[in-house]
């Protein structure tokens, strides 16, 4: 049975102005949806003017970290239509990530029709331009007032929605991280939940202060194996390879991780997802092979790497306009944009 979404009494007034000069999150759409959980079900979904909430200090969330989000995209399609890409995937990853968290599922047609009803509302904030595309961050936090460390009983499931454009100017310069870990096999790694985020600040920040945009976090265990880095999944490109870590468990099931190497897999391009030490990346560059590494994410889509530090030594990745990786990101752009046919039904069109 579809769950029934009120919509605003008042319309907003469409506030657009040329979003491409925004950073990146800043901005809300002129909407939000929101929807509440409590005696064991989903009720009062609506979409409102995007407002402050209502949060009781005692709230759960804030004190025990139940909170869950997915981040996704919107974009206009050259033919003028929007797609919301691989909203399924997102879904199902949003569903496991709750499960981690102990929190309660939201049905798959409240999220769908949510994400409908806000982009189509909200459709002029949807950028045309190459670049750019409207971010949507569907999130879940618990509601509950109450002091005392418990899974909560009442949640509040909310869309939101930013436009994006480019997210990092240049390649970056990374660092392979071997002190610090963000997540360990059987931690909740593979959850989209914020306490990830928050114990990645104080390393990232250091590695900021040296000079490096961002770490390449290595496994918990061992601190040899690559993980992923910041909020992107590690791909490398050596000898024509497409090199992956697996998803151990640690890791986030990205979803441009998973298309990218769909794609990849169709072009003929060999692949492999499995265990790579920072020692093989290292080796890699002291024999002179050509090396390619990016990081893949909803945000920074293919994010090129120019530098990587090992062990205090910088080594150059090669990131000249044949590169491997922007084949790749071209092949997924004009999925995006229509330009060529969608054979996975990636694309969830709006209206
Ligand atoms: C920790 C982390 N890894 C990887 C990714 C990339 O995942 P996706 O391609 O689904 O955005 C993200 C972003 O969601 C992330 O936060």
């Amino acid at each position: 049975m579809e769950t029934t979404i009120e919509m605003p009494s008042v319309s907003v007034p469409g506030n657009v102005t040329d979003t491409r000069s925004l950073p990146f999150g800043k901005v809300p759409t002129d909407h939000m949806f929101i929807a509440e959980y409590a005696d064991g079900k989903w009720k009062n979904a609506r979409i409102t003017p995007f407002q402050d909430l209502v949060l009781s200090p005692m709230a759960l969330c804030l004190h025990y970290g139940q909170t869950v989000f997915e981040g996704m995209k919107a974009f206009r399609m050259n033919d003028g239509r929007i797609n919301v890409f691989r909203i399924d995937k997102h879904y199902d990853r949003f569903i496991k990530s709750l499960d981690r968290m102990c929190m309660p599922a939201v049905p798959k047609d409240l999220f769908v029709n949510a994400i409908d009803r806000l982009v189509s509302l909200d459709a002029d904030w949807v950028p045309s331009d190459e670049d750019g595309s409207l971010y949507l961050r569907p999130f879940m936090i618990a509601s509950e007032g109450r002091i005392g460390v418990k899974v909560a009983d009442e949640y509040l499931f909310m869309i939101i929605a930013s436009p994006a454009h480019k997210y990092y100017a240049a390649p970056l310069r990374v660092k392979v991280e071997t002190e610090y870990v963000r997540a360990a096999e059987g931690g909740t790694g593979a959850a989209k939940c914020g306490g990830n985020y928050g114990g990645a600040f104080y390393p990232t920040g250091l590695a900021k202060a040296q000079g490096f945009d961002q770490v390449l976090w290595t496994d918990a265990k061992t601190h040899e194996l690559i993980e992923e880095s910041g909020t992107m999944n590690a791909m490398f490109v050596i000898d024509g390879t497409i090199i992956t870590p697996r998803l151990s468990g640690s890791i986030l099931d990205g979803v441009t991780r998973d298309s990218l190497l769909t794609i990849a897999r169709e072009k003929g391009m060999p692949v492999e997802e499995r265990s790579i030490s920072y020692k093989e990346l290292l080796a890699a560059f002291t024999s002179g092979k050509r090396v390619e590494a990016f990081g893949a994410g909803t945000a920074a889509v293919i994010a090129p790497i120019a530098t990587i530090s090992i062990d205090g030594k910088d080594h150059d990745c090669y990131t000249g306009d044949d590169a491997l990786m922007y084949r790749l990101r071209q092949y997924l752009y004009d999925i995006r944009k229509g330009i060529v046919a969608d054979g996975h039904h990636w694309n969830h069109i709006i209206g």
